[in-house]
């Protein structure tokens, strides 16, 4: 329901070019009533003081049920609604509401997570992971068809430096037996053969010819190390609960790149620089974009936009969106001009939608190798640190294991969303296990206390009657939640517009501190009958949102914990 609209369909005298929705804002405060509206802005147009004409558009203000009463205060229009039949309606609202269906028949592609292969993913793939999958799962609850594609990195020469590295120290069957692990050892011991001598950066890149070349040997280790690396990928997005629809990566985009060249020449818009095939941008404040290096070979950005004319043959979107680190900001704003330039139908359907870093405190997991934390290291540690917490309070449930890992899962999903998505963030692990703070165990905690008021209500429930409500118990707390529910849809619709998950997860986070509250000052199953259904039909509708938020935000519900 749309208070603010209601409210404002109230006000009988209209002020040109005023919208009066757009002015109304929730009070402070409840002794300011529920909604107000700040008559200052008025004044100018008027020619009259805020409070005189607050006192004037009050008395124009239609009588209406939902309306209990109206103050003027200082300038303000302040509105005292009828809780009871405002939370009946809202709660009905929610419980009887059917999918959204705005994005319906429109199809958005999603490019997030994408790895470079036969490296470990790092703490900072978490955020891709999961900002991306929120974002993917936003998308849907408004009714859009989402694509999840992962772009991942398995070309250049890294894989001449790691089959450069299984020739002189190694084998495949090494590989085969240890996986990445086997194929970082040779990656790491190649590049420091590489500082001591520079006859190996060529042996890298002649290996790496060799891949592009299809030499029958060499292409074979490569596939199997793509292979390996991907499956060894697909296994931790698991862990998370990431799945993709398409791995289609930057080797297969690359063989489109000699028809995207050809298109480019044809609308005259290569130069030659230095040997390279290259883009000029300087009318758009750009260094120029380098489309094919002086050998002839591909670039990040000529096998990011021939894929982009690929997925758009493949699927047809709508909008295209790229979530990757700031870093990448001008490789997409360059690549974008030049398909811009190029005249395709899509250019203006790409997005690119940038995070900021996230790191754990100093020395909390230490590096397996490079500069980053691994994140398997990461995912292990969480899930034994959930373990420990949830034997430390002695839980009596069925299957602690299953409820360790979905703990543990929401604690590294909650570490990355709740913080807005261009932030950098610190992921504090003991801070983040709290009950009492604003954590994810606190989040499963208030849902499994409300499954359980539930379950009681239904053990007693005499189904023979017919259920009658009294929404006269409805205290403040309770029409606090109430109405945070009904804004529940609203503020989704922000964070889409935003690409900015961490607005859903605070907003699920105040609807389980505003559920806590209300349960300290509310025995729900005292009362009579139809006072403890209509308190009944408010969790009824607390459960259903939050089941939808914690999806939105990765995090799964329990049952018991
Ligand atoms: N593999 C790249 C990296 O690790 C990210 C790819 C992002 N997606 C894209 N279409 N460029 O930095």
């Amino acid at each position: 329901m749309n208070i603010k609209k209601l409210i404002s369909d109230l006000i009988t005298v209209k002020i040109e070019n005023i919208n009066y929705e757009d002015l109304i804002v929730e009070s402070i405060s409840s002794d300011k009533g529920d909604y107000c509206l700040p008559c200052f802005p008025f004044s100018k147009i008027l020619k009259k003081n805020p409070n005189q004409i607050a006192l004037d558009l009050a008395s124009t203000v239609k009588k209406s049920k939902y309306i209990e009463k109206i103050e003027v205060v200082q300038g303000y229009l302040n509105f005292f609604l009828n809780i009871q039949v405002l939370s009946k309606e809202i709660l009905a609202e929610i419980i009887d509401s059917k999918i959204q269906t705005e994005g319906q028949g429109k199809v958005v592609c999603i490019d997030y997570g994408s790895p470079n292969l036969a490296k470990y993913l790092h703490i900072g793939h978490l955020k891709t992971l999961i900002i991306g999958e929120s974002l993917c799962r936003l998308f849907e609850m408004f009714g859009y068809t989402v694509k999840r594609l992962n772009f991942v990195g398995d070309y250049g020469t890294p894989f001449g430096k790691i089959i450069g590295g299984i020739e002189l120290f190694g084998s495949m069957q090494e590989v085969e037996k240890r996986g990445n692990d086997a194929l970082q050892d040779y990656y790491v011991k190649f590049n420091q053969l590489e500082e001591k001598d520079e006859k190996y950066v060529q042996m890298a890149r002649d290996i790496f010819k060799k891949i592009e070349e299809k030499d029958e040997k060499i292409y074979s280790m490569y596939k199997k190390i793509v292979e390996i690396s991907l499956s060894d990928a697909i296994e931790k997005f698991k862990l998370l609960g990431v799945e993709f629809d398409d791995y289609r990566g930057e080797m297969y985009y690359n063989q489109f790149v000699p028809k995207l060249i050809e298109r480019l020449k044809e609308l005259g818009l290569l130069s030659t620089s230095q040997g390279a095939q290259i883009v000029d941008l300087s009318a758009y404040d750009m260094p120029p974009a380098i489309m094919l290096k002086s050998d002839g070979t591909s670039l990040y950005a000529s096998r990011d936009l021939s894929a982009s004319i690929v997925r758009y043959r493949d699927y047809e979107f709508d909008k295209m969106i790229y979530l990757t680190a700031v870093e990448q900001d001008l490789h997409f704003k360059q690549w974008f001009k030049v398909a811009e330039l190029m005249k395709m139908k899509y250019a203006s359907s790409l997005e690119h939608v940038s995070y900021g870093r996230f790191s754990l405190p100093d020395g909390k997991i230490s590096s397996r190798r490079g500069k980053q934390a691994v994140l398997v290291d990461l995912i292990e540690y969480v899930l034994t640190k959930a373990k420990e917490v949830i034997k430390d309070r002695k839980f009596e449930i069925e299957k602690p294991t299953e409820v360790a890992k979905k703990v543990s899962r929401a604690v590294l999903n909650y570490s990355v969303l709740k913080v807005e998505r261009g932030k950098d963030c610190v992921f504090d692990v003991e801070k983040a296990f709290s009950f009492e703070g604003e954590t994810a165990p606190y989040m499963q905690y208030t849902f499994t206390r409300i499954e359980s008021i539930l379950r009681k209500y239904s053990n007693n429930i005499n189904n023979s009657k017919n259920i009658e409500y009294d929404y006269s118990c409805f205290n403040t707390d309770a029409f606090v939640l109430t109405k945070m529910l009904n804004n529940f849809v609203p503020d989704c619709r922000q964070a889409l517009i935003k690409r900015d998950p961490s607005f859903v997860a605070k907003r699920v986070m105040e609807l389980c501190k505003a559920f806590n509250k209300f349960y300290t000052t509310t025995k729900v199953l005292e009362g009579t009958e139809p006072e403890i259904n209509a308190k009944i039909r408010l969790l009824i509708a607390l459960r259903k949102i939050l089941k939808q938020g914690f999806n939105l935000i990765c995090i799964e519900c329990l049952k018991e914990m």
